[in-house]
């Protein structure tokens, strides 16, 4: 199954977004490396930003029925959603969260995530290559094409 990359709110401001925090690289960007990286794999790629909790309750639903695994950063909905959690848990979805911020190097309210009881494992503090490490992760879960 394709990989899901399920972006919440805000993130489609990327690369204008406190770039300071954020960085310079907009979601096309990412998007455009995890193609490159998915291409040489000969795995295809779902690539999903929505600033609505339901679009992503529904997008996790999908990819869990699917069976396809999920690289999720669910920006700000991390510190608040448990209808994400219990989405992730609902729909039996192997998530990987990723933050593009060390979250933890940040306001203590960015430090409790609701995602990361239901994930798989988290990568943080990255920038972009939090997504292309994340990427790698689920390669190693999956088999090879050739
Ligand atoms: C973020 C961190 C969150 O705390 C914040 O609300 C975001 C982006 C990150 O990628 O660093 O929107 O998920």
């Amino acid at each position: 199954p394709a990989v899901h990359v399920l972006n919440g709110p805000n993130l489609n401001l990327l690369g204008a977004r406190e770039p300071a925090i954020y960085g310079t690289a907009t979601l096309d960007d990412i998007r455009a490396a995890l193609e490159k990286r998915c291409g040489e794999r000969g795995v295809s790629l779902v690539f999903r930003q929505s600033n609505h909790e339901g679009d992503l309750v529904s997008w996790i639903q999908e990819a869990g029925a699917a069976g396809a695994p999920v690289i999720l950063n669910a920006g700000a909905l991390t510190h608040t959603s448990i209808a994400l959690h219990d989405a992730i848990k609902g729909a039996q979805a192997v998530v990987i969260e990723v933050h593009l911020s060390n979250v933890h190097a940040r306001e203590s309210f960015r430090h409790h995530s609701y995602i990361s009881p239901a994930a798989r494992g988290v990568i943080a503090g990255f920038g972009p290559m939090s997504y292309l490490l994340a990427l790698e992760a689920v390669f190693e879960n999956e088999p090879k094409k050739s």
